[in-house]
């Protein structure tokens, strides 16, 4: 069966965008593929993280992977950290991969800034600690969002470096598996503005953490133009708030942008909005339930992710010893 190995780094405030964007998709893809979810702590210290931070954001990513319905016993969710092959197999890379392709990662310049000779080693070299997440345990298939893409190409060129520096046919040249049409959920007050974790106003986004009525409130409240709602999807382009949540609408319900237009055409926001917050209250608020249920029992959550990591190892370890051996290091 075709495997697939997914990081998500632990910052916490997942929201709305987080789930329909990325949780809902890894929940689907474990009826296809053997599946090994992975968050990404070390990549997460490449930028400076408050350690008791870290460890609740780890934890509060578990829980909503866990509540949104990764499946645990069936596959693998753990922590990095918590199989060192990951740094062992990132330092190989670390001599396989070159200066030059590195200097090319688009998100190091990004998140790098002006401040560049300030960045951590850490940050630079961060696209090989990815390719040794996905080549530890010779993952067949990525998914991967518009912003990791180069960095999943970066991987592939460093296991083919690795097969062509070494003579040797070991690692499979990973692909990436773009999902659907990626639903970019925007912000609830500009709808031209990612809906995103660091945005001031807590009422921009809808948390995974947010009750029933902290859900409908946010709804009601979120922008829209005086208008009722366009007769056609090419309305839309001029009208960012009620694409926004009639996408919002859409992914919700499983169905597509067009589908919503033709639903909803001529109604006021406020029926609109109503109908909304309780189609969004029905899907997230059993999963809010479920992680409450779960932060409240934080030893449970470190067992799921300690037996997850003990799976994890089983796999890489004997994937590791072959690498050490071909690369010339006596076995301990
Ligand atoms: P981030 O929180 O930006 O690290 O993103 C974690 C994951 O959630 C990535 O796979 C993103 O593509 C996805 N994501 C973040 N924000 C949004 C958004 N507003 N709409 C859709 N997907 C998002
Ligand atoms: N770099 C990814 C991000 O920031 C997270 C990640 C780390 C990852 N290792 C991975 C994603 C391996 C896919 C495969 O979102």
């Amino acid at each position: 069966m075709n495997r697939i190995f997914s990081g998500v780094q632990p910052t916490g405030n997942l929201h709305l965008g987080n789930y329909l964007g990325a949780v809902r998709n890894w929940v689907r893809l474990q009826n296809d593929y053997e599946c090994i979810f992975c968050i990404v702590d070390m990549h997460a210290i490449t930028l400076w993280q408050e350690p008791a931070e870290l460890k609740a954001h780890t934890r509060e990513v578990a829980a909503a992977m866990l509540a949104a319905g990764v499946d645990a016993k069936k596959h693998i969710l753990f922590v990095q950290s918590q199989n060192h092959d990951h740094a062992q197999l990132a330092w190989i890379f670390n001599c396989v991969a070159r200066i030059g392709w590195l200097n090319r990662m688009t998100q190091f310049k990004d998140k790098a800034g002006k401040h560049r000779e300030n960045a951590s080693v850490g940050l630079f070299a961060y696209p090989n600690l990815m390719s040794a997440d996905i080549l530890a345990y010779k993952a067949t298939h990525v998914p991967v969002g518009e912003d990791q893409k180069q960095h999943l190409e970066l991987a592939r060129d460093t296991a083919q470096k690795f097969n062509g520096d070494y003579g040797v046919e070991f690692f499979p040249l990973p692909e990436p598996l773009i999902l659907g049409a990626a639903s970019r959920v925007m912000s609830l007050r500009d709808g031209q503005k990612k809906m995103s974790k660091s945005d001031e106003s807590d009422y921009s986004r809808i948390n995974m953490t947010d009750d029933a009525a902290t859900i409908e409130l946010k709804l009601r409240k979120a922008k829209t133009d005086p208008l009722p709602l366009p007769e056609t999807a090419a309305e839309l382009a001029q009208r960012p708030e009620a694409a926004n949540l009639l996408g919002i609408w859409a992914a919700l319900s499983d169905s597509t942008l067009e589908a919503a237009v033709a639903r909803f055409a001529g109604q006021p926001f406020s029926a609109f909005k109503k109908e909304l917050a309780d189609l969004a209250v029905a899907v997230l608020a059993p999963i809010n339930a479920e992680m409450k249920r779960y932060l409240a029992d934080p030893a449970e959550i470190d067992a799921i992710l300690r037996d997850g990591a003990s799976r994890a190892r089983a796999i890489s370890s004997p994937i590791i010893a072959q690498i050490e051996d071909i690369v010339g290091f006596l076995r301990a």
